[in-house]
């Protein structure tokens, strides 16, 4: 039994504090608004505002990621819980939980422990009352917390684990931070244990585009949400309109980028901790870095952390994919 395993008696959400939140924000702000290349983390993207346009994002004709992965977890999830036959589901940026619905349906035989984890207390706060109707028994915890910090699990006791981290968050992370994420909870991870990944694949730019610059223009107000953010939460004075709405595929690092391009040169205040910012014209922010990937590609960074590839899932055009990986240890060498 790995030291984290304790179990912790839990039945309401455990909230990062909010002078806690606001210190990271802060903190994110200084140093990504005076960078040379001006950034911000997707985190502070899912305010109560930020949840309810994603939410709203998911639904849209152009936005093909969330409702291929429904279907695809729908057609696979016995196969999951035949692979897993876990007693305890853990997931990771969970949102309001409607992903890991399919997930409990196919385990019911085995789970008896989800714990639902989101850095957004207002999307967690939707979760736990209709699961418990629809799976009495059921241990439900959620987890008010940080999935791009080093992350303890010390909540769920009860083995086989299924840590879920769906919906392609995973590209929110920079190859790094993926890195020590994927290394991180590989590294609490029993033999038998297994954690499941829904990724967006590399595909068409086009369409991939399409998808982060729709023509109902939700995508643009989620990305400049998070200017209105800053100054609601640090006393800022940014005028959200001064800034253009753009998609970028990086080709490269194979990740689309949202922006926020400047369409004057303007400067802009932030009063805690009081720092002016400069932006010419023209002149973008990053807002968001979605990765895209090749199965190729996510064996090797598996393989880097000690992590197999295990099982994989695809839709028909192979637009995302489900990637059950295991420790390095626990899989019959072939
Ligand atoms: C929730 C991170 C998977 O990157 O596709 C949607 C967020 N950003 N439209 C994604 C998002 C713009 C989404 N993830």
């Amino acid at each position: 039994m790995s030291p984290l395993r304790r179990p912790v008696p839990m039945t309401t959400p455990t909230r990062t504090t909010d002078p806690v939140q606001l210190a990271a924000l802060r903190e994110d702000v200084v140093r990504g608004l005076t960078a040379e290349r001006k950034t911000l983390p997707p985190k502070w993207l899912y305010d109560a505002a930020g949840s309810d346009l994603f939410q709203e994002i998911t639904l849209l004709p152009e936005y093909y990621a969330t409702r291929t992965e429904q279907s695809l977890l729908g057609d696979v999830a016995g196969e999951i819980a035949a692979a897993t036959c876990a007693r305890t589901l853990i997931e990771l940026g969970a949102g309001a939980s409607d992903k890991a619905a399919a997930l409990l349906g196919a385990l019911a035989g085995t789970v008896t422990t989800y714990q639902p984890v989101d850095i957004s207390a207002h999307a967690l706060a939707l979760t736990a009352p209709s699961l418990t109707d629809a799976h009495p028994g059921l241990s439900v915890r959620p987890l008010v917390a940080d999935i791009s910090a080093p992350l303890d699990l010390p909540e769920a006791d009860d083995g086989p684990w299924l840590i879920a981290f769906l919906g392609g968050t995973l590209g929110n992370l920079l190859p790094a931070e993926r890195a020590a994420f994927l290394g991180g909870l590989g590294a609490q991870l029993e033999p038998e244990d297994r954690l499941l990944l829904g990724v967006q694949l590399v595909t068409d730019p086009a369409r991939m585009l399409a998808a982060y610059d729709d023509t109902a223009g939700v995508t643009a107000q989620f990305s400049r949400g998070v200017l209105h953010r800053i100054n609601r939460e640090l006393g800022a004075d940014f005028d959200p309109d001064a800034f253009e709405h753009v998609a970028y595929w990086d080709a490269e690092n194979q990740w689309i980028e949202m922006r926020l391009r400047a369409r004057e040169a303007q400067t802009v205040t932030v009063a805690d901790p009081g720092i002016r910012v400069h932006f010419a014209a023209g002149e973008d922010l990053r807002t968001e870095v979605s990765a895209k990937f090749t199965l190729d590609g996510l064996a090797k960074e598996l393989m880097a952390v000690g992590l197999d590839l295990a099982v994989v899932w695809s839709d028909p055009s192979h637009l995302v994919a489900l990637v059950l990986a295991a420790p390095s240890t626990s899989l019959p060498v072939s």
